[in-house]
């Protein structure tokens, strides 16, 4: 099964090629900061999931001014990217970066660690239905009572139809913006193949099964949504 080649050209590339794979990056990672802002800036433990280039790292410093980050990225490249962009902030220093699948740290650093505020963009959506549910209960697991994590992923219309009609402006939205035909198409069949739908109804039965309250939807973006998702105290 084909994935997404972080190591290589998709991992150099990822700073621009989002912003056509994910319609609304830049608006999810800003409603997502608001919501850290508003729910979490006390956070003492913060522990961030995937973050890529680690574009958000500066701004989660920022916004939780006494906490510590814990950031997990398995692809070294991506670490790169994050040491980069971390390079210049006074708060690097509160930054500890591992290069580790989430479950691959909650099995050796991490075992039993427990997080104020957790943060996962973008990162389900690589893994298939089976996957995605061990996920959703890991996060759960290692965050704090009472505390919040942030999820985003790609989360398909439950109705054929619907979807149908998202996945046709989604498909002239990429034509809009100029990308190749060969690019647009290459995404659309990204789908089930790359890229996996995290049903709504699926991510509401984990946290129920954790005891949590019913996630916020904060966000949606076509085919990409952002919920808040709390922890009872
Ligand atoms: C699509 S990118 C998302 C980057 C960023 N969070 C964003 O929203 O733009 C997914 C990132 O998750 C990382 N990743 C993939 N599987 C992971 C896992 N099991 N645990 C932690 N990170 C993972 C990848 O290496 C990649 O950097």
């Amino acid at each position: 099964m084909p994935s997404l080649d972080f190591e290589g050209d998709y991992g150099r590339t990822y700073r621009q090629s989002v912003q056509n794979s994910i319609p609304g990056h830049d608006v999810l990672h800003e409603i997502a900061r608001a919501a850290i802002q508003t729910t979490a800036s006390d956070a003492q433990q913060v522990l961030v999931v995937g973050p890529g280039p680690g574009d958000d790292l500066p701004h989660l410093l920022n916004a939780c001014t006494d906490a510590a980050l814990t950031v997990l990225e398995p692809s070294a490249l991506m670490l790169e990217q994050c040491c980069q962009t971390l390079a210049d902030h006074p708060g690097s220093d509160r930054c500890r970066l591992l290069q580790h699948t989430l479950n691959e740290a909650l099995e050796s650093e991490l075992k039993g660690a427990r997080f104020d505020l957790v943060v996962c963009h973008n990162v389900l959506h690589l893994l298939q239905s089976d996957e995605q549910i061990v996920m959703l209960q890991q996060l759960t697991q290692c965050t704090a009572d009472g505390g919040a994590l942030l999820l985003s992923s790609y989360s398909e219309a439950e109705d054929p139809e619907s979807q149908r009609q998202v996945f046709n402006v989604g498909r002239q939205r990429l034509i809009d913006r100029g990308v190749p035909p060969e690019k647009v198409e290459a995404i659309m069949e990204s789908r089930n193949t790359v890229v996996f739908s995290l049903d709504p109804s699926r991510l509401s039965a984990v946290l129920e099964q954790a005891g949590w309250r019913s996630p916020l939807q904060l966000y949606q973006g076509l085919f990409i949504r952002l919920w808040l998702c709390q922890a009872e105290a």
